[in-house]
């Protein structure tokens, strides 16, 4: 009787056929199957044996099949236990196994001259000498931080939530819809909540959708991959392709927050198949439902007229929420304000006036408005110390003047068209 003995290979025998793939090798050339790739065809429960003297391990041979084919990675024999039959006794035992799994066709490929050869040989193994083997070794995924580079993402500084002045309505409500699900996913699971993979913020220009997906990002320090229509229609690639690509660069990354602006550009109603946007359309159709299987990220697209996307792409599944981002209202324009005038002089501005006379601006309007009445604060302060002049204490009158004087030099970005179609909007579009 042969004093060894063939059988299944074990989890606890790992160590040693490791060694055996190592040292076994006779020639120089390179396995054509890495040791990593057998270790892990062994790992992910591929037939594989081993031929035992007692507890010691003097062969193995490793397969990988599939369907009806299989392949023998690798055939080790320890040098000192050759010529006792071992080689052509794993391959008669593997080829049961994979016989059990409807295996028809089993292929090897080996270097020339690489050990074992004569086993396949003597177990009716045909060599075929017409057959050439081609290999290409691609280069391996790129690490999440070039990804990042390659698609102009970026890890949000934190704090940008906390800097969203008033607007207290939106923020509790992207906050219980959006972060707090997200962020606690595992409480979110026991209800069966599913965490948000896609929402629309909608809103007239300048109101803060940009603002509130970049501190969404902020709270859950994820990074912040923007996108414009624009960028993807200039691409070598063409947009669909463009987008193919960003897509899959994006699966790399264990968590992301997508946004895409002005997304009526992109999703517009296909009334015209032959367009730019009825292309990205279509094409975004097919990419969103990946993007939705995978956990930690959230797509987000900012559109000033919803009424204009195609409702198709719009429907539940697809998004989870269209969310209104309306203009500020009297609340939210004291806050944006008090932020913008700072601390040193918010006790000599009539904040009352100042939210009365800017009743249609946005927070961009405030924005801007604010920065015209400091820059005429400022020069006012230079130009008086320039005079030799004692700068006088602040006069309340003369701090609101310029304000009231900022305000009237903005116009306000808001149009009574505007107001009238976000409100139609908020009727027939938001799904909260
Ligand atoms: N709640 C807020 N508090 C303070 N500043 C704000 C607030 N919302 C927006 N802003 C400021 O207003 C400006 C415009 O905001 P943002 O770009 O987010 O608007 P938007 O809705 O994305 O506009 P658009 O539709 O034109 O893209 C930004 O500079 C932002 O810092
Ligand atoms: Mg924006």
């Amino acid at each position: 009787m042969a004093p060894w003995h063939v059988r299944d290979l074990q989890e606890d025998d790992l160590d040693q056929v490791v060694r055996l793939l190592e040292e076994s090798r006779e020639t120089a050339a390179e396995p054509v199957v890495t040791l990593a790739e057998a270790v892990g065809a062994i790992r992910g429960g591929m037939p594989a044996v081993v031929a035992a003297v007692g507890a010691r391990l003097v062969g193995t041979a490793v397969s990988l099949a599939a369907e009806d084919r299989a392949w023998v990675l690798r055939l080790a024999i320890d040098p000192e236990w050759r010529g006792h039959g071992i080689g052509s006794g794993l391959l008669s035992a593997l080829e049961e196994r994979l016989a059990q799994r409807r295996v028809r066709r089993i292929g090897a490929l080996l270097p020339g001259h690489e050990t074992g050869e004569a086993a396949f040989i003597n177990s009716g193994y045909a060599s075929r000498p017409d057959a050439t083997y081609f290999e290409k070794v691609l280069p391996p995924a790129p690490a999440e931080a070039t990804i990042l580079d390659q698609i102009g993402g970026t890890i949000p500084e934190t704090g940008l939530w906390e800097r969203i002045a008033g607007m207290d309505a939106e923020k509790t409500l992207i906050e219980r819809r959006l972060v707090m699900p997200l962020e606690h996913r595992d409480i979110a699971e026991h209800y069966s909540l599913e965490a948000p993979r896609a929402v629309v913020l909608f809103g007239p220009p300048g109101t803060g959708k940009t603002t509130f997906a970049r501190a969404v990002a902020s709270r859950l320090r994820w990074p912040f991959v923007e996108v414009f229509p624009y960028q993807l229609a200039a691409d070598p690639n063409g947009v669909a392709g463009a987008l193919r690509q960003l897509f899959s660069r994006v699966e790399h990354l264990e968590q992301v927050v997508l946004f895409f602006d002005e997304a009526e550009e992109i999703a517009s109603e296909r009334r015209d198949p032959t367009s730019l946007a009825h292309r990205i359309t279509n094409e975004l159709l097919k990419l969103i439902p990946v993007f939705r299987r995978r956990d930690r990220r959230l797509l987000i697209c900012a559109t000033n007229t919803v009424r204009r996307m195609d409702p198709a792409f719009l429907r539940p599944g697809r998004f989870d929420y269209l969310i209104p981002i309306g203009p500020p209202d009297a609340d939210a324009r004291r806050a944006i304000w008090t932020r913008y005038i700072g601390p040193d002089r918010l006790a000599q501005v009539d904040l009352d006036a100042l939210v009365d006379a800017s009743a249609r601006f946005t927070p961009a309007d405030i924005e801007y408005a604010s920065r015209t009445a400091a820059q005429t604060a400022f020069e006012r302060h230079i130009a008086t110390e320039r005079l030799g002049t004692q700068v006088a204490g602040a006069d309340p009158a003369r701090v609101t003047g310029d304000y009231l004087d900022a305000i009237s030099g903005t116009r306000s970005s808001l149009t009574d068209e505007d107001i009238t179609a976000f409100n139609r909007d908020l009727r027939t579009a938001a799904r909260v």
